[in-house]
């Protein structure tokens, strides 16, 4: 009877009625009959990252939503929060490049035991608290060019009139009813575990306890009347719309594991705490001695920020959760059962990533070995940071953090390869005229003949081009399939290739009274700096303030670094090129200055040599 229940819902969803037509709907049961559930689920049939506005057809087409996960502010923020933002971050810049009206959405989960002890823990009142540390996440964010449109906290009053009325409609639906609920709850996860989903282990003074299999977090045995959700009924259709949908969780490794979790048995969610034991909390609705379970609260908060309950309509089908893969559960098997029964249409996809790891073992306070991201991005830069965590952070693996590393891959392929390019392009010696030189396409004609005088261009040359020219699609390729990582692999080599071509024709050699030497010289730092273009516009969406330095001084307006900008050498296919003789932007220092390794892993830039 419930699945035709929610078969309605999602019915009347498609419909598009209102908040208080729906409920009114609800109460008509009558109303109820069964609609063919696969046709409610989705009409989706594939989870991209969204279409090119100009491709799409769909009423939602320019729209795109993408979140993070709300932080827990029991503690400060350490690297993984960062790394589950800056992939947030740039997935909603490149969509913005690309055209589409992009909402972004981060903030802090601030409800819960564990917010409660950590508050007493500190001796203070728990909202102050939240206060403060929901301000360290912010301004954090603010330095690593987060460009969050929206900042949501769950103690806000919006966020817990949106929660009060997604409850009510699962309970005016006969989704929730009060039990008692017996069994393993882990406060450090705010979870409910199964007997197989713990393991006997030993706390640090050899006492037996248990713990949680998947997280190794202590937990404790419970009983208390609390309120159930209807979980086990939601088996079958879960199931439905992972089959249906193999890209509603990315990548395939993860969608893989949600999908077996749904072969094992789905036990009813225990959904709310007595309020003598969790206070801090948004009580249930009509029933004050309980309050709402903080994952229920927490999921909440993505509809919360699309305005729910009265007009998500607009951004909600364009929602994309970006989540760490220890919470995967939550967003790939509770939050669509919740939305399900709630007659909310799905998010389009969960994007998982792994977890970094510190010298091979995980992060954590008591093993001391937590990275601080706001020292490290004060050492390295906000956008050295975010490129190495962009550039190393593949999402099916765990990877690796150590500062040597970090400075290695900065040192080479942001200070010395990108920035010695741009320096040389820009150096006084070679270019005392400080400009966009002219393409001549007698040095660098557009096939490769041999033996013509005044042709330059060799072979190799031939292939940079090729390979600059497939950069953007290639770069967009990697981008849709959430591998940011090769598509900064792919514009690095092209970088060194840039490299290469400048060192093979020794531009400072050539004669600049000579005409004929003159007119190549001015094609090599034409070649160059075109290539410099095109790199920096597609590294916006990774390292943004480095790149707007490049583009500025390469004089390349705002409006005209999106995606369709990027042609590359247009004079090379016979076409005008806007850029072509214009004077360069002003020098306003190193692109990005080398780093040196001090004592401790520390490092400080070191201001590296400008070719004169
Ligand atoms: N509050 C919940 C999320 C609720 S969303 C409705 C939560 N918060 S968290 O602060 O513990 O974690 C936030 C994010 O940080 C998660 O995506 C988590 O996977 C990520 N990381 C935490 N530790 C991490 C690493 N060591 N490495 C990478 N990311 C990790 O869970």
């Amino acid at each position: 009877m419930s699945l035709y229940r929610h078969c309605l819902i999602k019915s009347m969803n498609c419909m598009k009625v209102s908040s208080s037509d729906f409920s009114r709907l609800f109460h008509r049961k009558s109303a109820l009959r069964c609609i063919s559930f696969s046709s409610l689920i989705s009409s989706r049939t594939s989870f991209d990252l969204g279409r090119s506005p100009t491709r799409d057809s769909s009423p939602n087409k320019d729209y795109y939503y993408i979140t993070t996960p709300i932080f827990y502010v029991n503690a400060a923020p350490h690297i993984g929060h960062l790394y589950s933002a800056v992939i947030a971050d740039c997935l909603h810049r490149y969509k913005q490049m690309r055209g589409f009206t992009s909402k972004f959405s981060t903030g802090t989960d601030e409800h819960g035991l564990k917010i409660q002890q950590a508050a007493e823990a500190a001796g203070k009142d728990p909202l102050s608290f939240c206060t403060e540390v929901s301000e360290k996440f912010k301004s954090l964010f603010q330095s690593s060019q987060i460009s969050y449109t929206d900042y949501i906290r769950t103690t806000g009053e919006q966020h817990r009139r949106a929660v009060e009325h997604f409850w009510t409609v699962l309970y005016d639906k006969g989704f929730i009813y009060k039990g008692v609920y017996e069994g393993w709850y882990s406060t450090p996860d705010e979870s409910f575990l199964t007997e197989s989903q713990v393991a006997d282990s030993k706390d640090k003074n050899g006492k037996p306890i248990k713990v949680s299999l998947e997280s190794g977090h202590q937990v404790e045995w419970m009983k208390e009347e609390n309120y159930m959700f209807r979980m086990s009924e939601f088996r079958p259709a879960l199931l439905q719309w992972l089959r249906e949908n193999p890209r509603a969780v990315r990548p395939t490794k993860f969608y893989n594991i949600a999908l077996q979790w749904l072969q094992e048995d789905l036990p009813d969610l225990s959904v709310s705490r007595q309020r003598d034991r969790l206070q801090w909390g948004i009580p249930v609705p009509g029933d004050p001695g309980q309050t709402i379970y903080v994952w229920l609260d927490a999921l909440i908060n993505y509809l919360t920020v699309a305005g729910y309950p009265e007009g998500h309509s607009q951004w909600w089908p364009a929602a994309r959760h970006v989540v760490g893969k220890d919470i995967l559960k939550f967003h790939a098997i509770y939050w669509p059962a919740f939305l399900m029964a709630a007659g909310v249409p799905l998010p389009q996809a969960i994007y998982v990533h792994s977890h970094w790891t510190v010298s091979g073992q995980k992060m954590s306070k008591s093993l001391g070995n937590v990275v601080d991201p706001l020292e490290r991005s004060q050492q390295y830069t906000a956008d050295g940071l975010r490129y190495f965590l962009l550039r190393q952070g593949v999402l099916d693996t765990d990877c690796d953090y150590y500062d040597d590393k970090v400075i290695k891959l900065l040192n080479s392929e942001l200070a010395d390869t990108l920035g010695g390019l741009l320096n040389r392009c820009t150096a006084p010696s070679i270019n005392p005229e400080q400009v966009y030189p002219s393409f001549c396409g007698l040095c660098f004609p557009t096939e490769y003949v041999r033996g013509s005088s005044e042709r330059k261009a060799v072979p190799e040359d031939y292939r940079l081009v090729e390979s600059v020219s497939r950069l953007s699609a290639e770069v967009e390729h990697h981008f849709e399939n959430l591998q940011i990582y090769k598509a900064l692999e792919t514009v690095s080599h092209c970088v060194r290739q840039t490299n290469g071509f400048f060192q093979r024709h020794a531009p400072w050699k050539l004669d600049r009274n000579n005409p004929q030497d003159r007119r190549w010289l001015d094609t090599i730092l034409h070649v160059a700096l075109e290539c410099l273009r095109v790199y920096g516009t597609l590294l916006q969406p990774v390292v943004p303030m480095t790149a707007d330095m490049l583009l500025s001084r390469l004089s390349v307006e705002p409006s005209r670094r999106g995606w369709e900008d990027l042609n590359f050498l247009t004079r090379y296919q016979g076409e005008n090129c806007p850029f072509e003789g214009r004077t360069l932007g002003p020098d306003t220092g190193i692109l990005f200055s080398r780093l040196e390794r001090t004592e401790k892993a520390e490092c400080n830039p070191k201001k590296s040599k400008k070719v004169k």
